[in-house]
């Protein structure tokens, strides 16, 4: 039990050791690392952690598990640099440390179909997804497929580069089962490989989008490119209220905790206000969609 007079536990800076269970092998860069925490994390969907190493480092990587994980952490790690180099040398049940849930995330209240904070009547969650943007937002997906009746009808729109970059792919088809679902995938380019998806950018299905405006809450999370195209796209269609629309932005991150200024947009800290931030946040903040 965590309690203040044990200074380790109530440390934030101070990670807890978490032992690997399986790592999976998603694409030639991406590995999905299933690890058993001594605690629950209790997440909201959207949060992160600092995972890493003593010695080594530590880097910002999203929970992609869904918040009913209890002490499970799914995460998915691209190899790019320093530290993610040595994760991926990690193996079944070695360690590995980690900090947080750190950030906002998502409250699922915000989605349910009768939306209590607002009295909306929430119809449609419009969620679009571009490369590892999915796997931050799989912990919010996970949660509304779980409990699909207490939410409206779901799109999804799923976009990656190509074929072999196409994350999670077989849970995509369980969630096509779900009744009032609807999911698009999407890769830019086929790349000469076998594709039962479409052709094409993310804005692309979404004049197509069968939604009741005023009713429906979007979700975006994917390369910084993304965003201004996938906006204009919403904004010509739909006449959605900035504060209906999320953002799961990515900051370079060094403590987590809104203290060292490393991931400041503006006035603010995205570690701590964000990484998700409602539309209406962000349109004050000029650097946040550059
Ligand atoms: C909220 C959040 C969630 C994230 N979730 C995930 C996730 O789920 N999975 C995942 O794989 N990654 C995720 N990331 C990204 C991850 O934190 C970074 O890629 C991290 O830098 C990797 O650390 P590294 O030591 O391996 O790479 P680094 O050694 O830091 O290098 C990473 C890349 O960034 C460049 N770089 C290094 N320092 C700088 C600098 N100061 N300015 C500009 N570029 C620099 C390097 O040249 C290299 O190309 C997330 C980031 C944030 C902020
Ligand atoms: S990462 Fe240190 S202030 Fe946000």
């Amino acid at each position: 039990m965590k309690t203040l007079s044990d200074p380790v536990k109530s440390n934030p800076y101070i990670p807890m050791m978490a032992e690997i269970q399986s790592i999976e092998p998603l694409t030639k860069n991406e590995m999905l690392f299933r690890v058993r925490l001594p605690e629950p994390l209790n997440h909201r969907p959207g949060q992160f952690v600092m995972a890493g190493l003593p010695g080594i480092g530590e880097c910002a990587i999203s929970i992609s598990s869904g918040p009913e994980s209890g002490k499970t952490l799914e995460m998915v790690i691209r190899k790019v640099g320093n530290v993610t180099g040595v994760l991926h040398k990690l193996k079944k049940h070695d360690l590995i440390g980690i900090r947080g849930p750190f950030g906002s995330g998502f409250e699922l209240n915000d989605f349910h179909l009768k939306n209590g904070n607002q009295e909306t009547l929430i119809k449609d969650i419009v969620i679009i997804a571009g490369g590892l943007g999915l796997v931050p937002l799989r912990s919010l997906i996970i949660p509304i497929m779980e409990h699909k009746s207490d939410f409206g009808r779901v799109h999804l729109i799923i976009g990656s580069k190509t074929p072999r970059e196409a994350l999670f792919r077989q849970q995509i088809q369980q969630w096509k089962i779900h009744p009032d679902c609807s999911i698009t995938e999407l890769v830019d380019n086929t790349d000469f490989q076998d594709w039962d998806g479409d052709v094409g950018l993310v804005t692309e299905p979404i004049h197509k989008l069968n939604i009741i405006e005023k009713n429906t809450m979007v979700v975006l999370c994917g390369p910084p490119v993304m965003y201004k195209f996938v906006l204009m796209e919403i904004k010509m269609n739909f006449n959605i209220p900035d504060n209906h629309i999320f953002i799961d932005l990515e900051r370079r991150m060094r403590c987590g905790l809104g203290k060292c200024g490393h991931c400041q947009i503006n006035h603010v800290y995205c570690c701590k206000e964000g990484p998700v931030f409602r539309y209406s946040q962000l349109t004050d903040l000029s650097e946040a969609l550059n």
